[in-house]
């Protein structure tokens, strides 16, 4: 196609990218995809940077995994978005099963930040620093690290990340904040409470896992509250679901163009807010979707089909820019 991270650029945007996954890269065809800039400037980790995958044991550090999507970006000339750093999911039960206290966590969680912030330092364009803190009410979410250490964890992650890493964008990411509700004015109060406290951030994070037919109208208006806020704004995650599937298939062409109209939605939205930085896709092909594995009767999100062709979604995003 013309390319994407093209028309965000021309744009102004600073890219168009996509998540990846290791397991991926034995595709070339694929591959040929992903490393062509035109299309993609930036690459996200879809796991191998997180938790489990970088600390499995203790204080032990695995980088073999985010060292290889990494050098992939290095050598496109592509930039990275570390992928994350402190989120409740994708623990190792070291973490999840360990009895802790406040001050053994705290150490535990810094110690991780330091060594995994530290080794990928000078090289990551920004952090997802915590993910997803919040339940969809508003309240912060009872995770390992709110139950130990109380909501000072976001704080402490946030200052060690700093010290760890100081030209990497510290972000919070999070979902179902494209919409106003309890969870997005939870999440302005968190961010205008750590502004207010001097602790380092940088950008908001909002996901972007939607559903066809159902891009909130008021999105733009939510990206621009955000960025008001003194920090940059980025869609970290998109896809656009289709539901009801077996039942839809073969997709109608309806349906292909409503997620064409909301693909170009959702551009449109980031693209009239100056502080929304770029947009990165949770991988661009159905291919490799986590949706249908995850949702039960979701998928098709993704620009590109199975076979590795362009949907109208892929005009869409052209369209939005
Ligand atoms: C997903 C990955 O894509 C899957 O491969 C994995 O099994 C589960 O996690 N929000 C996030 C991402 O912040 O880290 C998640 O990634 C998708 C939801």
């Amino acid at each position: 196609g013309p390319g994407l991270n093209l028309a965000a650029k021309k744009a102004g945007k600073k890219y168009f990218g996509s998540a990846t996954d290791n397991p991926e890269f034995t595709d070339a065809a694929y591959l040929k995809i992903l490393n062509d800039t035109n299309e993609f400037g930036q690459i996200t980790p879809g796991n191998s940077m997180k938790w489990d995958a970088t600390e499995p044991e203790q204080n032990t550090f695995t980088f073999s995994g985010g060292d290889q999507v990494l050098d992939l970006a290095e050598g496109n000339g592509q930039i990275v978005r570390g992928h994350n750093l402190v989120w409740y999911n994708q623990l190792p039960s070291w973490v999840t099963s360990g009895t802790w206290t406040n001050a053994t966590l705290t150490a535990a969680m810094k110690n991780h930040i330091t060594n995994v912030a530290g080794h990928y330092k000078g090289k990551v364009y920004c952090w997802d620093v915590v993910n997803e803190p919040f339940n969809d009410d508003g309240t912060y979410r009872t995770d390992v690290f709110y139950e130990n250490i109380g909501i000072e964890y976001i704080a402490i992650a946030l200052q060690t990340a700093r010290e760890a890493d100081p030209n990497a964008k510290l972000y919070i990411n999070e979902y179902n904040i494209e919409y106003a509700g309890a969870k997005a004015t939870s999440l302005v109060s968190l961010v205008q409470s750590l502004k207010a406290a001097n602790v380092p951030l940088d950008g908001i994070g909002v996901q972007g896992h939607l559903i066809v037919g159902e891009v909130p109208t008021d999105l733009e208006t939510q990206l621009a509250l955000y960025a008001s806020l003194g920090v940059e704004v980025a869609i970290t995650e998109l896809d656009i679901h289709v539901t009801d599937l077996p039942t839809t298939l073969p997709e109608t062409a309806a349906l292909l163009a409503q997620q064409q109209e909301d693909y170009q939605s959702v551009i449109t939205a980031c693209n009239n807010v100056p502080g929304c930085i770029g947009v990165t896709i949770w991988d661009y092909t159905d291919k490799y979707s986590w949706v249908p594995s995850t949702f039960s009767g979701q998928g098709d999100a993704c620009p590109w089909d199975a076979n590795l062709d362009i949907k109208p979604a892929y005009n869409g995003i052209l369209a939005g820019f």
